[in-house]
């Protein structure tokens, strides 16, 4: 089960400031219980875990195995809460190369006009022994309406439906909400197989159902184990929370004595995405009515190069959150060099894992010292049970410290202004 520890951070947060964040937190986290503050109606994400629907878990994995047997590419299209979840648990738990099963691209999350027509091209271009490319398309969108998303998926059908003209729809596969939107008019009239998004499932916390389960499980993950790792952690933490009440309520404490950034720091390359995924559930679900911490990303120790100046001796308005994994998963270790001219012995022997560890704690040890008040969230090892433990321990902190500010967590009011300008602009 996760680990979190905020033993180095509570030495900047006086008794009685850190108190009163605590009974704002317990009283957050009865609210959430009881389905009795804003947004409840958005509550679904705890509700599938409560009651898993196994039918569908085997119905998703099914069509994942199918396509992972089939595709050469399989392409995910969507943006914000429809993708990263997804990206986030493939990254963690997939080879860096050389990973077998279909390749796995992105779409739909942006509106770069060179990314689309190079994609678009990739897709044409046959492989090396002169065949087509078999493609799969999975469109991820709860409105069905999001421009970025619509427009991919406009391209990229026509180019499918091109490929294979009325068997288009075997590769094509939607992921909405159960009525409404544009896409479940085309849905109706194409014959596209269809998985619905619950109705209360906000996109940032849909990543286990189907919106993140079936890329994840075309990626060969095994979705269960992940959903099930999900829900031993909503039966722990239904019994038991004190470690995630002590983070939420640090965090409230360190928000109320005016720090604003909180650094999601990992030195798992695996976990970059992870960051991302986070970085989107908080962001979207604090930041409003003028409040919230901005939760930034690092991969340690890349950006030692890049951001640790600034978290070290930069303005001190920020605190860390450090993503640990215990256990080594590669055994790696530093070769011995006869002639030594890189004065790099003193590591043979060592793995790499010791030598990330050490640089992991030594950056600890400095940034505690330059005032980062740092949190540790620690999981065992990385596999499907931990992430989905790790995905719904964030889930939960998320709600509990997003109510302990007196907000609503579920919804996103500001996301639509850029979206009336750009529409305005547009000429919609
Ligand atoms: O968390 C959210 O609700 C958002 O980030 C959405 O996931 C994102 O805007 C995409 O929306 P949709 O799935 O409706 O295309």
């Amino acid at each position: 089960m996760i680990k979190c520890n905020i033993g180095l951070a509570r030495k900047f947060i006086k008794d009685d400031a850190y108190f009163k964040a605590r009974k704002k937190v317990d009283a957050a986290f009865e609210q959430l219980k009881t389905k009795s503050g804003p947004g409840s109606e958005w509550l679904g994400w705890r509700d599938i875990l409560a009651g898993p629907n196994d039918a569908e878990l085997e119905q998703v994995s099914a069509l994942g195995s199918e396509i992972r047997k089939n595709a050469d590419v399989f392409i995910v299209c969507g943006i914000g809460g429809s993708y990263l979840g997804a990206k986030a648990v493939i990254d963690a738990l997939s080879s860096h190369f050389g990973s077998k099963g279909p390749e796995i691209i992105y779409a739909g999350h942006h509106i770069g006009g060179k990314y689309l027509e190079e994609l678009l091209q990739y897709l044409k271009t046959p492989k090396d022994d002169g065949s087509s490319k078999n493609i799969y398309l999975n469109v991820i969108s709860k409105s069905g309406s999001t421009l970025e998303t619509a427009l991919a998926f406009r391209m990229l059908r026509e180019l499918l439906e091109d490929l294979y003209d009325e068997d288009a729809s075997e590769h094509i596969i939607c992921t909405t909400g159960k009525e409404g939107g544009v896409l479940n008019k085309v849905i109706k009239e194409k014959g596209y197989r269809k998985f619905v998004v619950p109705e209360n499932v906000g996109g940032r916390f849909s990543v286990l159902t189907p919106v993140g389960l079936l890329p994840i499980s075309v990626a060969g993950i095994d979705i269960r184990t992940l959903f099930y790792g999900a829900v031993s952690a909503y039966n722990k933490y239904d019994e038991d929370a004190e470690e995630l009440l002590e983070y939420a309520a640090l965090r409230n404490a360190i928000h109320e004595s005016g720090k604003t950034i909180d650094v999601f720091a990992t030195f798992e390359p695996e976990l970059s995405s992870m960051g991302g995924w986070i970085q989107q559930l908080l962001g979207e679900s604090e930041g409003k009515e003028g409040k919230g911490i901005f939760p930034a990303v690092a991969t340690f120790s890349t950006d030692l190069h890049s951001l640790g100046q600034f978290i070290q001796q930069g303005k001190r308005s920020l605190m860390e959150t450090f993503i640990i994994v215990d256990k080594p998963f590669s055994k790696l270790a530093v070769n011995e060099l006869k002639e030594d001219d890189d004065k790099l012995n003193y590591l043979a022997g060592k793995s790499f894992h010791e030598i990330n560890t050490k640089a992991r704690e030594g950056t600890i040890e400095a940034h505690s010292e330059g005032d980062v008040p740092i949190v540790k969230v620690q999981m065992t090892a990385l596999n499907a049970e931990s992430i989905g433990q790790l995905i719904y321990f964030f889930e939960l902190m998320t709600g509990i410290f997003v109510y302990s500010l007196g907000i609503n967590p579920f919804n996103q009011p500001g996301v639509e202004d850029y979206k009336k300008a750009m529409y305005r602009l547009l000429g919609k």
